[in-house]
């Protein structure tokens, strides 16, 4: 489909940032969010020097607030007419332990990782009817599922997002909605050091091979296009979600390691 509109959430950054250029490049119209309006800027002038390039539109929006959700998607349906792409990529990490990380740090993880793509698809879904389907896509991560020591809160949202997914696909399906799980491994953004919570002995970044923000922005746009259920995109990030699967407990022990200096 030509022209599609494309709502992306986070994009002031990372894979949000490099999945509004990549949509825009093929001449889609992209309305971004965030919070950090200076990168939307920048954003901005990135698309524009792009040859053939969509429509597009910056809105400052934290997801965590339900009416700016709602208020960026009314924005994107005054402006184009239709919406047909909701991204729901905006996302924070958290380290740390459960019993004694500060309490904020988990309150901000769940309100952005969990209600925030609650927000993002609720208020998506009546603009996605009316335009006679589309397709949600959640950006979770390969450590739904996973025992996640001191990663533990972030791995239980993404744990939540991905299996909503599911279940969301079903009560969609009549609406020719799709819904796109991606489940990512390690991408080279802004995360890692963005992330809240303890340093020192709760926890260091994993050293893992790191995808490039682009690459994972090609594998998403071409998950849309084909409607995908879910996406994995590298045979290590498989290695991982299989090691969840079948050998989870071996995985908790390796993740411990990593995380408990
Ligand atoms: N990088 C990885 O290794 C990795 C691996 C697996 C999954 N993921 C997931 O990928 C997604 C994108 O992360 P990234 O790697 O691109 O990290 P990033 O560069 O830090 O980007 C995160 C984006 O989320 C936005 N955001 C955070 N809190 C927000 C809020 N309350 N309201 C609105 N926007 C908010 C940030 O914008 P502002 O701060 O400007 O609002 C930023 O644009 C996240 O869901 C993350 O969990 C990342």
């Amino acid at each position: 489909m030509a022209n599609r509109v494309v709502l992306i959430t986070g994009a002031s950054s990372g894979v949000g940032y490099a999945l509004a250029l990549a949509f825009a490049r093929r001449g889609d119209h992209v309305c971004v969010t965030a919070r950090r309006v200076d990168r939307l800027a920048e954003l901005e002038q990135a698309v524009k020097a792009l040859p053939g390039h969509g429509e597009f539109l910056a809105i400052a929006a934290d997801v965590t607030d339900r009416a700016a959700v709602q208020s960026a998607v009314d924005q994107a349906v005054a402006r184009w007419g239709r919406l047909d792409v909701v991204v729901a990529n905006a996302g924070v990490g958290q380290r740390g332990s459960i019993a004694d990380s500060n309490w904020d740090d988990l309150e901000t993880l769940l309100r952005t990782n969990i209600d925030g793509v609650l927000h993002t698809i609720r208020a998506g879904v009546p603009a996605l009817r009316a335009a006679g389907g589309g397709q949600i896509v959640i950006i979770s991560s390969v450590v739904a599922g996973m025992i996640a020591p001191y990663a533990a809160a972030y791995s239980a949202s993404k744990t939540f997002v991905s299996n909503l997914a599911r279940s969301l696909r079903l009560e969609l399906e009549a609406d020719n909605i799709g819904v796109t799980d991606v489940q990512l491994g390690r991408v080279a953004t802004e995360f890692s050091e963005r992330r809240l919570g303890a340093s020192g002995h709760a926890a260091k970044a994993p050293r893992l091979p790191v995808m490039t923000p682009e690459f994972v922005a090609e594998g998403i746009i071409k998950a849309v296009d084909r409607k995908q259920q879910r996406v994995v995109l590298r045979l290590f990030d498989w290695l991982i979600v299989l090691g969840n699967l079948l050998v989870p407990g071996f995985i908790g022990r390796r993740a411990l390691k990593q995380y408990k200096t």
